[in-house]
């Protein structure tokens, strides 16, 4: 474009017009006093796609979206520019392909000396990286904000557990404590008669020993929660692996029996096989604990060739279904009468489950209230 010193008004005129037509990055053009597009540049050609002959003439309302035009709003942005002098917004238009981009558009009442309406004047811009890039950084923000909520949502979490943590512990270890105290204190008096120390001693071993499955269940729970929960890896028989869990129950009551059914043939899974023992030894013990008035403790042994299965089977108390969602929580002890003067953490079950998860395994429970209760181990069988 190629413009001149004007000397008249007319010619100054005609100048600005040809600035404004090759002006690229703004559509600026007029409108008549009732909305249709009376002249046309560069830029608006450029943002909207239409060429200066075939959209000159019509009604700017082509630019809007469907659901803008249905509610009149292309009119009453005219109003409010008639009224005001101006109407400034940022929002949706459409091209002429159909697409959409976002715009800053300003209208402007243009009106003679006699103050007469005579058209609009209407600057438009392309907005749309902008506005991506800004969604962009709020989606980005947003994203953040989550990452931040979550860790502070983990943290009290961490806290509430390392709570129940330290009341549990307290109220768990305090009981075998006051055995072994009151034992010893006996002891340093002389109250036990020489022939009773050796039931006193197994007696004390007991307690030691439920404390330091306490301790031990703790520590896992601790390693779980830190992922610092290594998993080591053996091939082992996990027939084997019962039958010595069933060997260290057995001489502890007189009111169960316990069976092993399995045909005979290598049970061989691959990890770690000490916490798997664990896991067949919390069923055990739940097995007999959560059946005080004794029976059958059932377990089986079974290669379906690509997994092995182990189950265990009770004639206790069983499991009300609406319980059987807390079973495998941590802590989650069931509010039940029986279950308050049985004692346990809460923890096994939790435990039980995460160990089978981390070998690629599960635990499943099938429960029948006053009845009894199967749990049942499996574990990819290694090959
Ligand atoms: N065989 C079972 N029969 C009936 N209820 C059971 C049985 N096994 C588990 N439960 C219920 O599930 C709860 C959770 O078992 P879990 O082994 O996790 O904890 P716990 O035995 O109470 O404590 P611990 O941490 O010492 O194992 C138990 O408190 C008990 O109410
Ligand atoms: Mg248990």
């Amino acid at each position: 474009m190629v413009l001149r010193k004007a000397n008249t008004t007319a010619e100054l005129g005609d100048q600005f017009a040809l600035l404004v037509s090759g002006v690229v990055d703004y559509a600026i053009f007029m409108l008549d006093p009732a909305g249709r597009i009376v002249t046309w540049n560069e830029g608006a050609q450029r943002i909207k796609g239409y060429e200066a002959e075939e959209i000159i003439g019509r009604h700017f309302s082509v630019f809007y979206p469907a659901a803008d035009t249905r509610i009149r709003k292309p009119d009453w942005e005219l109003e409010v520019a008639k009224r005001d002098g101006r109407y400034e917004e940022e929002g949706w238009r459409i091209r002429k392909d159909g697409s959409r981009f976002w715009a800053n558009v300003v209208i402007t009442a243009l009106r003679d000396e006699t103050g007469r309406l005579r058209g609009f004047g209407k600057v438009t811009r392309d907005l749309t990286d902008r506005k991506a890039r800004e969604d962009a950084r709020n989606a980005e923000h947003a994203r953040e904000e989550a990452r931040l909520r979550s860790h502070a949502n983990r943290m009290a979490e961490l806290e509430q557990t390392k709570t129940q943590f330290l009341n549990i512990a307290s109220h768990e270890l305090r009981g075998p404590l006051t055995v072994i105290r009151g034992y010893n204190s006996m002891l340093q008096d002389g109250a036990i008669p020489m022939d009773q120390i050796p039931a006193v001693a197994r007696l004390l071993e007991s307690k030691l020993a439920q404390m330091d499955r306490l301790v031990e269940q703790m520590l896992e729970t601790a390693r779980l929660e830190h992922d610092t929960f290594d998993v080591f890896r053996q091939r082992f028989d996990l027939g084997d692996v019962t039958q010595e869990q069933i060997d260290v129950f057995r001489p502890l009551t007189t009111d169960h029996r316990f069976t092993l059914e399995s045909d005979g043939t290598p049970m061989l899974v691959e990890g770690d096989r000490a916490r798997i023992a664990t896991v067949v030894a919390n069923l055990i013990d739940n097995a007999v604990k959560y059946s005080p008035q004794g029976g059958e403790v059932a377990c089986t042994v079974r290669n379906l060739g690509s997994e092995v299965v182990m189950t265990v089977r009770d004639e206790g108390i069983g499991i009300a279904p609406e319980h059987m969602a807390m079973l495998f929580t941590r802590f989650g002890r069931l509010p039940t009468d029986e279950n308050v003067s049985i004692p346990g953490t809460g923890l096994g079950l939790f435990l039980c489950r995460e160990i089978a998860a981390r070998h690629g395994g599960e635990i499943t429970v099938k429960s029948t209230p006053g009845v009894g209760s199967e749990f049942t181990l499996t574990l990819p069988a290694a090959n």
